[in-house]
């Protein structure tokens, strides 16, 4: 008797564990993005007729899964029912609530942020070189030592012969921001041997294989005065072409040096000449101011000598 007793007990926990093992099956599995709310309720109802106990894991997937009306029926009708397990479930389905009104509030953030009109700038960035490629990072940061943009999503990178183009979009304090690196490199690259990375996020690191891998540039913009950032965390790497460089970027700031100093010479001369000229003609002038005096002083005497008149 105590056999065939234990014998059904654990047949009947094998079709419980079984119905619950379905159950969890149902709760996860079996729902598409067709399965409208309606139909969810129907389950639902059916799954508290059955009586078999149902876990709160089928409550979180109808939360996850948007059955927001179904979920809060689930509630009602059976966990608010089981007093031990109300608590889970009302912290449950609060925290969900919450979550969904953050969720919406950046919705709204964003949908506003979408109506104001977008600034562009240009990101932060620096460069290095060795002799056979050119090394850029830029950062999506108004300067270098800012933090970058962590919500920043690049947009397009197009690196060809003789032009860099990189821009990046985000939202940054509610105000869209695109961040656009646009100019012509000073020689051209390779484009299939160049690669770029992330360093961290919102830092980009750009390794640009130049054709002619013998030659370092004196700059990495072509036709531009600006001054570049020159990365020189990157001597340590590229030693012997950082300090070659180096010694370029003095020369060509003697070179600059030495012409400031001609111009400003021939700009003295210039001034020297320009004097002398105009002592010149005020001499000039002097001289035939006297002239006519002298004339005009004799055409006097020799009138009043003649007619006898004043
Ligand atoms: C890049 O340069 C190569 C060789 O000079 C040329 O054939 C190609 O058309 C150039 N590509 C672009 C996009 O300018
Ligand atoms: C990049 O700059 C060049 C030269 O100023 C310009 O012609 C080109 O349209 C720019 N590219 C983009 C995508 O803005
Ligand atoms: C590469 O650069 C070096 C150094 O500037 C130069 O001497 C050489 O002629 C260049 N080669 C080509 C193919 O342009």
């Amino acid at each position: 008797m105590g056999f065939i007793a234990s014998q059904i007990k654990k047949a009947v926990l094998a079709i419980l564990i079984l119905a619950q093992l379905l159950l969890g099956q149902e709760c996860f599995s079996q729902v598409s993005i067709y399965t409208t709310e309606q139909e969810m309720k129907h389950k639902v109802d059916q799954f508290i007729l059955s009586r078999v106990e149902i876990p709160m894991s089928c409550l979180q997937t109808l939360l996850d899964s948007g059955y927001y009306q179904t979920a809060l029926y689930l509630f009602e009708e059976y966990f608010s029912q089981i007093p031990e397990k109300l608590e889970e479930s009302f912290s449950l389905v609060k925290q969900k609530a919450n979550n969904i009104k953050r969720d919406l509030d950046q919705l709204q953030i964003n949908l506003m942020a979408s109506n104001k009109e977008v600034q562009v700038v240009e990101p932060a960035f620096q460069w290095a070189q060795s002799k056979s490629h050119v090394f850029l990072q830029v950062k999506l940061a108004m300067r270098l030592d800012a933090p970058a943009c962590l919500t920043c999503k690049e947009e397009i990178v197009k690196i060809e012969n003789n032009t860099f183009y990189m821009s990046a979009f985000g939202i940054i304090s509610h105000t869209p921001v695109r961040f656009k690196l646009n100019f012509s490199l000073c020689h051209p690259v390779s484009i299939v041997d160049s690669s770029w990375n992330y360093e961290s996020v919102g830092t980009y690191f750009f390794s640009l294989a130049k054709m002619n891998n013998t030659q370092l540039w004196l700059n990495l913009e072509k036709d531009s005065n600006r001054k570049v950032q020159i990365w020189w965390d990157m001597r340590e790497k590229h030693q012997n072409d950082m300090d070659d460089w180096g010694k370029m970027k003095e020369e060509e700031a003697d070179n600059l040096e030495k012409q400031k100093r001609e111009e400003k010479k021939k700009a003295k001369q210039e001034k020297k000449k320009a004097r002398l000229e105009q002592n010149r003609i005020k001499k000039e002038a002097e001289l035939e101011r006297k002239k006519k005096e002298e004339e005009e002083s004799w055409t006097g005497w020799f009138s009043k000598k003649i007619y006898g008149s004043d």
